[in-house]
């Protein structure tokens, strides 16, 4: 008795952990991406150099935002390059590009470099319409 239901508790235990490490894509660029991906948009046009002098002056948690906010991606793009891999070149291109970008955003967020994060958020935004015109349904949103 005590044996199978430890047996229960293990596979129930596993089952759990299954589950969170096999999120959809679709349910993970609903939570985790766009959400993510707007902070990042939002303070690299803010820290953009060529968007005037004081852009550079953001406040430190907004820094702490754009940071969590990479970390997050790059979370995404170790699923999008591993397990969420779809065959292709323009996937693993994509997906290549978005896990190089969201390390390079990781790392100017905590150098708060302003240009080389609005570089990194700019080139960002080309790799989810790259994916998306060949692996997202085209439904307008
Ligand atoms: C390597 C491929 C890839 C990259 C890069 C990518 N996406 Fe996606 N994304 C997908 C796929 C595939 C879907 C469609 C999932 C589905 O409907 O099953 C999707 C769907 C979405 C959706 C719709 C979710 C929903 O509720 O239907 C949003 C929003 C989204 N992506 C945002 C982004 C943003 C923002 C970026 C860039 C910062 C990005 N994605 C980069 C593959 C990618």
């Amino acid at each position: 008795m005590r044996r199978a239901s430890l047996a229960v508790l293990i596979s129930l235990s596993l089952a759990g952990a299954a589950v969170a490490a096999g999120m959809t894509v679709k349910d993970e660029m609903k939570s985790v991406v766009e959400p993510g991906a707007n902070t990042i948009f939002a303070v690299g046009g803010d820290v953009d150099p060529a968007n005037g002098p004081d852009a550079a002056k953001v406040p430190a948690t907004r820094w702490d935002e754009a940071l969590k906010a990479a970390k997050a991606l790059k979370g995404v793009a170790a699923d999008l390059n591993g397990s969420q891999k779809k065959p292709g070149d323009e996937w693993t291109k994509a997906a290549a590009d978005f896990a190089k970008l969201a390390a390079d955003a990781e790392t100017a967020a905590m150098k708060k470099d302003g240009g080389a994060f609005s570089k990194a958020a700019n080139d960002l935004g080309d790799t989810c319409t790259a994916c998306h015109s060949k692996y997202k349904a085209q439904t307008g949103d």
